[in-house]
C-alpha cells in the first residue's frame, strides 16, 4: 500500500503537491541513476486495483489493457492485482507471455489484425479473440479450421452514440472499430454460424479519459442494453462481458478528479439485476490508465535555463521524445500543463517564493514542450522535475528514435520499497 502524503513535498505549478517528502525522495533516489526516466509506484498500482475493486463490491472483474504500459516488469506485477489482460497486437501479446501471463487469461482485441497475429494467438491459447468485423471472425474460422481448434471469440460492438465527456470516442460516428450496433444483429447472426467459432460474448470500448461519473455510466448502461439485445444470437451458457470503462484521471490542474463511489453506487442495481437474470457470467471492467496513469512519474533534469524576452525557459533532458502525451500531442486539443513539480522544491527555492517557468525538451522544434509558464519554485541547471500522471501511455506512445536522444529508462518501486530498473525492449520477434 502507498504511504499516506504526510505533509506536502513542495508545490506542483502552484498548488499544493500530493507527495510526501519520503515520495520526493524516492523520485530522487531513482532519477539518480539516470535522467529522463519514468518511475512506477507498484504499490500504487496494488492500491488503486484494490479501491477499484473494493468501490465494485466484487460485482466486476478487472483487466488491464496492455496498450496502456507494457512494462514487462509491471505487467508481472499485476499478475497478482487483476484478473486479465487486454492486448491488441501479437507484439502485445509476446511481451504479456514473455511477462509470465497465461495466454488464457489474456482477450485480443484491436483493428486490422493480420492473418499472422491471429494465427500466433491461437496457437497459444489466448482466452478470447475479440472480433471487429465479419471479415476478421471468417479469417479467424478459417485459421481456427486450419489448426483444428474451436476458437472462443467475443464481438466486438461500437454503440450508435456515445455520452459526451469522454476524451477520445470510438463509435457514436463512423468509426474503424467493433461492429456498428445498426449491424450488429445481422453480423452476429452470420459469426455465430462460423463452424470453428464460439461466440460467447460480447465486447465494448467506446470511450477513454472521461471524469463524469454519469457519462461513465451512461455509456456501461448504453453496453448492457446491447449486450441484453444481442445475447439471444450468441452461445449456450453464461456470456462473457467485457465492458470498456473509461475512467478517466486528473492529469490537469483544473481537472476534478472521478468520483468512483458515484460510479459504483449508481451503477450498482444494474449490474445485480444482469446479474440475476443469469445470462451473463461476472462483467470485467477493461481499463487501462485509471489503474496506472497515477502511479507514475516521468523525471527530467534541466540542462540549460535561458531568459528569453522576459520568459524563462528550462530545457529539459526528455521532452516531447520521450513524452509525447505531456507535450500535448496525444488526445490533447487544447495544450494544458500536466501536473508537475520541482523535486525537492521546497527546499530549493529560495525564499519560497514561485514563479512562471517554460520546460521544453531537446528537440530541434518549437512544438516540444512539456509546460508553459508552470508556477514553480526557481528553477535552474541541474533540478529535476517530476510530471505527475505519467504511469500510462509515456514510452510507447513517444516519438523516442526521433533526433537520437536516450531513450527514456524506465523503473519501478517494489511493494518494499526498493527501486529497480525495468527497462522495456522493443520485441524484435513481432509476428509479421
Ligand atoms: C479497446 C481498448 N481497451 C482499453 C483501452 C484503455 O483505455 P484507458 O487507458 O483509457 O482505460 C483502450 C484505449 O484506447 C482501448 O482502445
Amino acid at each position: 500500500m502507498s504511504p499516506p502524503a504526510a505533509e506536502p513535498a513542495g508545490v506542483v505549478d502552484g498548488a499544493a503537491c500530493d507527495l510526501s517528502p519520503a515520495d520526493d525522495a524516492m523520485l530522487a533516489r531513482a532519477a539518480a541513476g539516470g535522467t529522463p526516466v519514468y518511475l512506477y509506484d507498484l504499490r500504487r498500482v496494488a492500491a488503486r486495483a484494490a479501491r477499484l475493486r473494493a468501490a465494485f463490491g466484487g460485482r466486476v472483474g478487472l483487466s488491464f489493457a496492455v496498450k496502456a504500459n507494457p512494462n514487462p516488469v509491471l505487467l508481472r506485477a499485476l499478475g497478482g492485482m487483476v484478473d486479465g489482460l487486454d492486448v491488441s497486437s501479437g507484439g502485445e501479446l509476446a511481451q504479456a507471455t514473455a511477462a509470465g501471463w497465461d495466454a488464457g487469461r489474456i482477450s485480443f482485441t484491436g483493428p486490422a489484425k493480420r492473418d499472422p497475429e491471429i494465427r500466433a494467438a491461437l496457437a497459444a491459447g489466448i482466452g478470447d479473440l475479440v472480433v471487429e468485423s465479419l471479415a476478421e471472425a471468417r479469417a479467424a474460422d478459417a485459421i481456427a479450421g486450419e489448426m483444428g481448434l474451436r476458437q472462443s471469440v467475443l464481438a466486438r460492438i461500437a454503440p450508435d452514440r456515445v455520452p459526451k465527456g469522454f476524451g477520445d470516442q470510438m463509435a457514436g460516428r463512423p468509426s474503424p472499430f467493433g461492429i456498428d450496433a445498426e449491424e450488429a444483429a445481422d453480423t452476429l447472426a452470420q459469426i455465430a454460424a462460423l463452424p470453428n467459432l464460439r461466440l460467447a460474448g460480447l465486447h465494448f470500448y467506446s470511450g477513454t479519459q472521461c471524469l463524469r461519473p454519469e457519462a461513465v455510466v451512461e455509456n456501461w448502461r448504453i453496453f448492457i442494453a446491447l449486450a441484453r439485445a444481442l445475447a439471444p444470437l450468441c452461445a449456450d451458457g453464461p456470456l462473457r462481458l467485457i465492458l470498456g470503462a473509461g475512467l478517466g484521471i486528473p492529469y490537469h490542474l483544473t481537472d476534478t478528479p472521478l468520483d468512483l463511489s458515484a460510479v459504483a453506487g449508481d451503477i450498482a442495481p444494474d449490474l445485480d439485476a444482469l446479474a440475476a437474470e443469469g445470462r451473463f457470467a461476472r462483467p470485467v471492467l477493461e481499463l487501462g490508465r485509471y489503474l496506472v496513469g497515477p502511479a507514475g512519474w516521468f523525471l527530467t533534469r534541466v540542462v540549460a535555463v535561458k531568459d528569453s524576452r522576459g520568459q524563462r525557459i528550462a530545457l529539459c533532458d526528455g521532452g516531447m521524445n520521450a513524452h509525447l502525451a505531456a507535450s500535448g500531442h496525444f488526445g490533447m486539443v487544447i495544450h494544458r500543463n500536466y501536473r508537475l513539480h520541482l523535486v525537492g522544491g521546497r527546499d530549493g527555492g529560495g525564499d519560497g517564493e514561485i514563479e512562471p517557468v517554460n520546460l521544453t525538451g531537446p528537440l530541434c522544434t518549437s512544438i516540444d514542450r512539456l509546460a508553459q509558464g508552470a508556477m514553480l519554485p526557481r528553477v535552474d541547471p541541474g533540478a529535476l522535475i517530476a510530471l505527475h500522471m505519467s504511469g500510462a501511455y509515456g514510452p510507447t506512445t513517444s516519438p523516442v528514435h526521433f533526433i537520437s536522444h536516450p531513450i527514456p529508462r524506465e523503473a519501478v518501486v517494489t511493494e518494499g520499497g526498493e527501486i529497480l530498473a525495468a527497462d522495456w525492449l522493443p520485441q524484435s520477434d513481432r509476428p509479421r
